[in-house]
């Protein structure tokens, strides 16, 4: 938790900033594997983190815009549920850590809620990303639990991505807490990687190095894999062998829950091929650029697409595409090697805020989201402004079905040198992640340096 003050501070100028009406915000509960006792690790709602730093599950809030009032809403275990958890401390005293002075029963909630309703009051909810918020929704608002997100309100959206985008140094030290972390679990991974090593081995010494080192969790599960061209493999199942590449994209957590989100990409042998140190440099030449123009009033778009003309030029550059690398990227021809986005907002989630809505938090009335296969998946477009943290994760990607698909259909031939790309089938990907603060005139990569140079990272491996 950090101090009282800075829960109070958000609180009140969130307050400030709405009309009329209640917030309510809903803590998480704990979310059973197969059974009711048998949970998934407990993950409190970033939202009431944010705004109320209590780590524990069953919680509510209130706050009354208009009367100025804040209320908590929990119970306290009794002496039967304490045998089972442990001593556990008072609400009230957690309560008073935040700067909230009245705490009620989680029955009272509804109740409020109700006479509030009757007497017109607005209340103030943000989109359900959990079925029992949904379901806690629909009664209040009488819906079916499909039509809550009807209900969401907007100005608190809007208040809300606002105070979460902008980072304080507090904020800033977490990150860079979790990144310390994350930077032994790159580290061990390259310096443990060998032919003939399954890649659960590996993912296993990353979990271990990020839970021995007391961070709270991993920011998400890790991508750790030989077949790199899955953007989002989760499977850690085949054994390495000499000739591949791994990518590695993971994070740790920090203890007040500050995401981090690294990837790098190295080889099993520990030496890069020539055509491996081909691909990467491209990767990398993109990823500098993109940081190098990193600043506050540029719309993380123009970055992304900027990195994109690197990846184009590089890649015909090395005859697998032909023709001018804008006309190439404003086709969206480039997108068979690089089919996501640059980046994403980082903080207390790893892709920061998604759950208040994608194209909320990633895009503006001056940025709208393009629908171009590519470009579209762009989590983040808008214009950047001093405190925003974001990832810049540029990478190139020989995936066989989707070559395939566009060879048969002919797609872009006129750029794309279908011929050429046999001899990439099993090349996997390469990524490149860095997370970086926006300062006031340009960025920063955040944490201590986690090899990146094809000397550093051989170097790494080698160890
Ligand atoms: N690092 C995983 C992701 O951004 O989705």
């Amino acid at each position: 938790m950090f101090a009282a003050k800075v829960y109070r501070q958000r609180r009140e100028d969130l307050r400030r900033r709405m009309d009329a009406g209640l917030i309510l915000f809903l803590g998480n509960s704990e979310s059973p594997v197969n059974f009711a006792d048998n949970c998934y690790p407990f993950r409190q709602d970033s939202c009431f983190l944010y705004y109320w730093g209590l780590d524990r599950p069953d919680l509510a809030a209130l706050i009354d815009v208009d009367a100025g009032g804040e209320i908590l809403f929990g119970d306290d275990l009794d002496s039967v549920a304490q045998v089972w958890t442990g001593p556990q401390t008072p609400l009230a005293e957690q309560a008073e850590a935040v700067a909230v002075n009245t705490v009620q029963p989680l029955a009272a909630l509804a109740p409020k809620l109700e006479q509030a309703r009757v007497a017109g009051r607005p209340i103030h909810v943000l989109p359900p990303y959990r079925d029992r918020h949904r379901l806690i929704l629909a009664r209040l608002f009488d819906l079916s639990p499909e039509a809550v997100e009807m209900q969401v309100s907007e100005p608190l959206l809007a208040i809300i991505i606002a105070q979460r985008s902008t980072k304080t140094a507090a904020e800033i030290a977490e990150i860079e807490a979790a990144l310390a972390v994350t930077r032994e679990m790159h580290i061990d991974a390259m310096a443990a990687v060998r032919p003939g090593c399954p890649e659960y081995k590996i993912a296993a010494r990353l979990r271990g190095r990020c839970y021995a080192a007391g961070a709270a969790e991993l920011a998400f599960a890790p991508i750790l894999t030989s077949s790199g061209e899955v953007l989002h493999n989760p499977h850690h199942h085949q054994t390495l062998q000499n000739g591949q590449l791994v990518l590695n994209d993971s994070g740790a957590v920090s203890r007040r829950h500050y995401a981090s989100d690294i990837t790098r990409t190295f080889p099993v042998s520990g030496r890069f091929s020539q055509k491996q140190a081909e691909i990467y440099t491209i990767v990398l030449d993109a990823q500098l650029r993109a940081i190098e123009l990193l600043r506050p009033g540029i719309a993380f778009r123009e970055v992304h697409l900027a990195a994109m003309e690197r990846i184009a030029t590089g890649m015909v550059g090395l005859g697998l595409m032909r023709g001018d690398p804008v006309e190439i990227v404003a086709k969206g021809a480039h997108a068979l090697f690089m089919p996501h986005g640059l980046g994403h907002m980082l903080g207390l989630d790893v892709h920061d805020m998604e759950n208040l809505g994608e194209d909320r938090v990633g895009y503006s009335n001056a940025v709208p989201r393009s629908d171009q296969f590519g470009l579209s998946a762009l989590r983040l477009g808008r214009e950047l402004a001093e405190g925003f943290v974001v990832t810049v994760e540029p990478g190139l990607y020989f995936i066989p079905a989707l070559i395939a698909q566009w060879r048969k259909e002919g797609r872009f031939s006129e750029h794309i040198r279908y011929d050429r790309l046999d001899a990439y089938v099993d090349f996997g990907g390469i990524r490149i992640e860095d997370d970086l603060h926006i300062t006031a005139t340009a960025a920063r990569v955040l944490g201590p340096p986690i090899p990146k140079t094809i000397s550093d990272v051989e170097a790494a491996c080698a160890q």
